[in-house]
């Protein structure tokens, strides 16, 4: 029997000193279209039918991540998997019908290390989803930070659901219930902290405009281009405003219950090289240090508190 498990991310929630220079920033530079906005909250959809992908908010301390919501099939699975949370031990709110922007029916808890974790299902979503060339679709991945990677691991296989489909260097790719290669990346540095949020372009052509488009708005890339082992999705990873990790990928695997599980002995590459071409030069210092430096907020992890 298949396990329960979400469809992948929906959406994030990020937290940043100046949300309408950033919120500037993902309409006109990183290609989202803002749809809804109250206060300094500004919300942007990508081409895909979520209703939002990325919400922006007020910070009043440093960049952080408010919260990571996961798409549902339905209202039974949203039930079945508060069920496992609750008896995990984590802190769950009740399912109930969302009022904040994109609707649904859902729930907030926090996971085994304090991350704010939502599922959600019948959101106000959009119809006729179409790809456009240079915008993002959707969230393909968020690669997270732990303190204590197996238990991390455990909570998202054995409580979401989560298969582990590859084990490359220090990341565990973690696939649910669509054809993606990965949902979720996790991996070790001590932190319970964000690695980076990846927006999914519609093709390689998009992703390398998309690096183009950043370098002359004055954001390098940091990391890329390349195409990575695990997932073979091409990448350009950059600091976004307030160097919030972000990057721009694309062709990730699609992948079906016959893929093949491998561990970090297949995923090497010769000495000096970094991705499957060959040409992309070495993580800058800043990635290295970007991406180990946001925390999920400490705010409380129910969907009707927001703000904080
Ligand atoms: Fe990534």
């Amino acid at each position: 029997m298949k396990p329960i498990t979400v469809r992948g991310v929906r959406s994030v929630d990020i937290e940043l000193n100046e949300p309408g220079r950033a919120a500037e920033f993902y309409a006109n530079t990183w290609n989202l279209t803002e749809i809804e906005r109250s206060g300094e909250s500004i919300w942007f959809r990508g081409t895909a039918s979520h209703h939002h992908i990325l919400a922006i908010h007020r910070s009043r301390g440093p960049a952080a991540l408010r919260r990571i919501t996961f798409d549902a099939a339905d209202r039974d699975i949203v039930d079945a998997l508060h069920k496992k949370v609750v008896e995990s031990g984590c802190a769950a709110e009740s399912p109930h019908e969302i009022s904040v922007p994109g609707e649904g029916y859902g729930f907030g808890f926090a996971d085994v290390e304090n991350r704010n974790l939502a599922i959600v299902c019948d959101a106000r979503d959009h119809s006729a989803p179409a790809d456009v060339s240079d915008r993002p679709r959707k969230i393909a991945h968020i690669n997270i930070n732990a303190a204590q990677i197996e238990k991390t691991n455990r909570f998202f296989t054995e409580v979401l659901g989560f298969r582990c489909v590859d084990h490359s260097g220090p990341l565990y790719f973690l696939h649910c219930d669509n054809s993606d290669h990965s949902s979720i990346v996790t991996g070790q540095t001590g932190k319970p902290t964000l690695n980076h949020v990846s927006f999914e372009m519609p093709d390689l052509e998009s992703c390398m405009r998309g690096g183009g488009r950043m370098r002359d708005a004055g954001y390098p890339i940091e990391w890329g281009p390349g195409r990575h082992g695990a997932g073979n999705n091409v990448f350009c990873y950059f600091a976004g405003p307030e160097e919030f990790p972000i990057e721009y990928t694309a062709e990730v695997l699609q992948i079906d219950d016959g893929y093949e599980f491998h561990g970090p002995d297949y995923w090497k590459w010769p000495p000096g090289r970094l991705d499957r071409w060959g040409i992309t030069p070495p993580h800058t210092a800043r990635w290295k240090r970007i991406q180990d430096m946001v925390f999920f907020t400490s705010g409380s992890y129910r969907l009707s508190c927001s703000p904080f």
